[in-house]
């Protein structure tokens, strides 16, 4: 038996936002970030629609970027006070996670956070209130996803809490919430719907529900990432890249990712390298290491009689317009069609044009290897790395080709 979960509602295209007025309920709390929700209007614009449909609205506003355990408990106890029977996250991924997690401890004000971190092991959410999320980034894809990522800043730990329970009710993607993402935001949040999309096609756990939609995804990407670059105010490519992250979104909430994502999570922990750019450094080696005929390992739950990620890729590779005499070509147009997108979009070349000290990146590199490894996207993939490959990746990530590892 296989799962495949969504929001029960979505609304998406220009002026979605409008949804808002349809709402039923007494009370609702919006839950933003830093302010560009409020800059742009848009908070103002979500506290009228839902006053329109008669609900009482009250405002939890500063939530920073990679929210912290502690907004998360100091929004869950003005949940307590107010109320609500709707939570409304708006912005970016920080928020919204952070929305969810309050969501948690304001219906069950009694658990830790701790009891939570075991994935899939929530207790019944919806007893109090319903959640609706507003994305204005395209690249998470939280307001489609089982997942909230909450920091503890004490230790240093991001913790990925993981349930279908944190599901939205409802998600609305408004293109007008995304014109205003700046160029560095739109690339590196636009590359990392591309590597959902291809980890999701390729994982272990992919089924045909889930295929069809990252195909979409990273067509979309494709053919509008560059645009939405060049020109912030391209609505057509703006509501592309929405609905390219959300389907990425909803493919990879119910077939997982893979060990590009494991690598990412580590190189932005230990090098603060920001989540999408990570993911743009590693995407090529990860397919084309994925790629190979004859892996020594196969993924721990594989559901394949012999290895096929390459025919996989190369489905991939034809449906965004790649021709190819064989399985073969066609996944190296697509590294290389992967390589001119980054190129088209600012992304730089290695770790090291990033900035990150060698001397720092080697004395970590063995540990981030093994957190990689231990991630638990690695699961999903359907070539099981060894440690060594892991580190034979992130070097020549950081050194480009030309110097790759005695490994
Ligand atoms: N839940 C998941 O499945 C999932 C997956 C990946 C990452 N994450 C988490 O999501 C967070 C990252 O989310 P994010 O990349 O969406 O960014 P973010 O929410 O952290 O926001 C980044 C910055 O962009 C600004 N911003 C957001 N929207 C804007 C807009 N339309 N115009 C101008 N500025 C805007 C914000 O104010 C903020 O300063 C991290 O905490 C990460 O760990 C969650
Ligand atoms: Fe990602």
């Amino acid at each position: 038996m296989a799962r495949f979960t969504l929001p029960r509602d979505l609304y998406h295209g220009k002026g979605a936002l409008e949804a808002l007025k349809t709402f039923k309920g007494k009370k609702a709390i919006i839950c933003v970030g830093g302010g560009s929700m409020k800059r742009f209007g848009f908070l103002q614009k979500a506290e009228d629609y839902l006053k329109e449909a008669g609900m009482e609205v009250k405002l939890f506003e500063g939530i920073e970027p990679d929210p912290s355990v502690e907004t998360v408990m100091k929004g869950a106890a003005v949940m307590q006070e107010f109320e609500p029977d709707w939570i409304v996250a708006m912005g970016g991924g920080s928020p919204i996670d952070a929305a969810k997690a309050m969501w948690t401890f304001y219906e069950y004000p009694d658990t830790k956070f701790e009891d939570l971190i075991t994935p899939f092991g929530f207790p019944e959410l919806r007893q109090k209130a319903r959640f609706a999320a507003i994305p204005s980034t395209s690249g998470t894809a939280t307001e489609v996803t089982a997942f909230s990522v909450i920091t503890n800043y004490q230790t240093g730990v991001k913790y990925p809490l993981a349930d279908y329970e944190l599901m939205p009710d409802m998600s609305i993607v408004d293109a007008d919430n995304m014109m205003s993402q700046p160029k560095g935001l739109t690339s590196a949040s636009g590359v990392d719907v591309l590597t959902h999309a291809l980890e999701a096609y390729a994982s272990v756990m992919a089924t045909d529900y889930t295929d069809g939609l990252a195909l979409k995804a990273m067509k979309n990407v494709f053919e509008y990432l560059p645009r939405a670059y060049e020109n912030g105010n391209d609505v057509e490519a703006r509501c592309k890249m929405a609905d390219a992250s959300c389907m990425a979104g909803m493919a990879f909430n119910n077939a997982f990712l893979g060990v590009c994502h494991s690598m990412a999570h580590k190189l932005g922990a230990f090098h603060h390298i920001p989540h999408g750019v990570a993911n743009a450094l590693l995407i090529s080696m990860v397919v084309e290491y994925n790629a190979a005929e004859c892996p020594r390992k196969m993924g721990t739950f594989s559901q394949y009689q012999y290895p096929h990620t390459m025919a996989r890729y190369a489905e991939c590779a034809r449906f965004v317009g790649i021709q190819a005499k064989d399985d073969a070509e066609a996944v190296q147009k697509l590294i290389a069609k992967i390589e001119e997108l980054k190129e088209k979009v600012g992304i730089k070349k290695t770790i090291a044009d990033y900035g990150v000290d060698e001397k720092y990146f080697l004395e970590t590199l063995d540990d981030m290897c093994e957190k990689a490894f231990d991630d638990q996207c690695t699961g999903a993939n359907p070539r099981f790395p060894l440690i060594s490959e892991i580190k034979d990746m992130f070097l020549r990530a950081y050194y480009g080709d030309n110097k790759k590892s005695e490994n």
